[in-house]
């Protein structure tokens, strides 16, 4: 099975299910034309595997198969906490200049960009709210949070575009170095003119970041943090549309918002496959014997949802792992930062739109490691604009 395949991206979950059937819970993959990984489909099995960076490291060093993988550009070996050897001084520059983000300010901040996207297309009847709605609305209050001016908007967004759409490792390489460049000129200003952002305050962190280091880092969270938070908005409204039930129960109150992120977080989560570890030597897990240097990758989608751990109503259950295990899952600071800007962004437009509906069938961008619409068209009753 191929991860990049228009057949996996189609029906992930079927995939899921045949290589659960023919493998057990850990299956030979290919991640594109002649990179094969191993995919992690037991949630135990993940957890294992994830909790236990000694036999299954992050940092990529021997990786010699996947450099010809373009969906892999943020798992090659990188000056980051994601990926580099001085982690732990990495993860505590995430945790403070996240934690120093007003998770009031924020709720104001969606909004206040919420509002105007949704006024541009209210009184059409129609929309596309992945492009006009979901993808703007992250990552306008996102340059906020990270301290992006908006005349630096464009050229970051182009970057991370190019990055997205790469058909091969070089180009995607490429958009990264240009997203960087962007970042260099930022971070010249913000030494000047500090704000209360995440590169102002990279700037002064005890951790003493050099510019190479904190470009990486903002890099990193631009990039691993816009895209699976507006995928989330978009599969939670795509969710919505497909399920009446689902929509009514949430409009009617006896579920909440959150529960309803919560619910396409376990169902079908923007990092559906991710989490990647390079063993060093042959590992075994179970059964299966897993080559060295040769990828694994955790399917958060798949673990989820392992019928031998599964079951049952899920409302106000959080053991689900989209945002990872062990020492790299996604920081609480940052979940708290996504889930605002989800969860703000989806009732602010059910509140004017209650009722949309999908439009046309949803089609999938191919790739394998985010769960992502190439759009969200839907229709509604046309509504008067909002006063601003
Ligand atoms: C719905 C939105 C998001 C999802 C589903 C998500 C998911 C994840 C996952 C699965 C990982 C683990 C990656 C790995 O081990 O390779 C991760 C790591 C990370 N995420 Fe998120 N994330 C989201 C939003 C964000 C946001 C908004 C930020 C920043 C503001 C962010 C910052 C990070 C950072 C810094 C790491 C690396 C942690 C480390 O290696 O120590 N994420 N995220």
């Amino acid at each position: 099975m191929r991860l990049d395949s228009e057949e996996f991206a189609a029906d992930p979950h079927r995939a899921y299910s045949a290589l659960r059937q023919a493998h057990g819970p850990l299956a030979p993959v290919e991640l594109a034309d002649g990179v094969p990984a191993t995919l992690v489909l037991g949630y135990r099995e993940a957890l294992q595997i994830l909790g236990d960076p000694a036999r299954f490291p992050a940092d990529p060093t021997e990786r010699p198969s996947s450099a010809r993988c373009p969906t892999l550009p943020l798992s090659q070996w990188r000056p980051s906490a994601t990926r580099g050897e001085d982690h732990t001084r990495y993860r505590h520059a995430y945790h403070d200049c996240l934690a120093q983000v007003d998770l009031h300010a924020l709720r104001t901040d969606v909004i206040a960009n919420a509002v105007p996207l949704i006024n541009a297309f209210c009184s059409e009847g129609s929309a596309d709210l992945l492009n006009e709605y979901a993808i703007p609305l992250t990552v306008r209050v996102m340059n906020g949070v990270l301290g992006f001016p908006p005349e630096a908007d464009d050229a970051a967004f182009d970057a991370l575009t190019q990055v997205r759409d790469a058909d091969d490792a070089a180009s995607a390489e490429a958009g990264f170095e240009r997203l960087t460049a962007v970042i260099r000129a930022v971070l010249a200003d913000k030494r000047s003119r500090p704000g209360t952002d995440v590169m102002s305050a990279l700037l002064t962190h005890p951790g003493r970041f050099g510019d190479g280091e904190i470009t990486q880092i903002v890099g990193m969270m631009y990039e691993g943090g816009t895209e699976p938070t507006w995928n989330l908005i978009a599969n939670t409204l795509l969710e919505m549309t497909n399920d009446v039930s689902f929509r009514d129960v949430l409009l009617g109150g006896s579920l909440s918002t959150r529960d309803a992120i919560d619910d396409v977080l376990f169902g079908d989560p923007p990092v559906p496959n991710g989490c990647v570890s390079y063993p060093r030597q042959p590992q075994i897990i179970g059964a299966t014997m897993l080559p060295p240097n040769q990828p694994v990758i955790t399917s958060m989608a798949a673990s989820n949802n392992d019928p031998t751990t599964s079951g049952g109503d899920r409302t106000g259950n959080r053991s689900h792992l989209a945002w990872g295990a062990g020492a790299h899952a996604c920081p609480d600071k940052a979940q708290s930062v996504a889930m605002v800007i989800a969860t703000d962004s989806v009732e602010q437009l059910l509140d004017v739109l209650p009722e949309i509906e999908l439009a046309e069938p949803p089609q999938w961008r191919r790739g394998g490691f985010h769960r992502a619409l190439m759009a969200l068209p839907v229709t509604f009753p046309r509504t008067p604009p909002l006063n601003l």
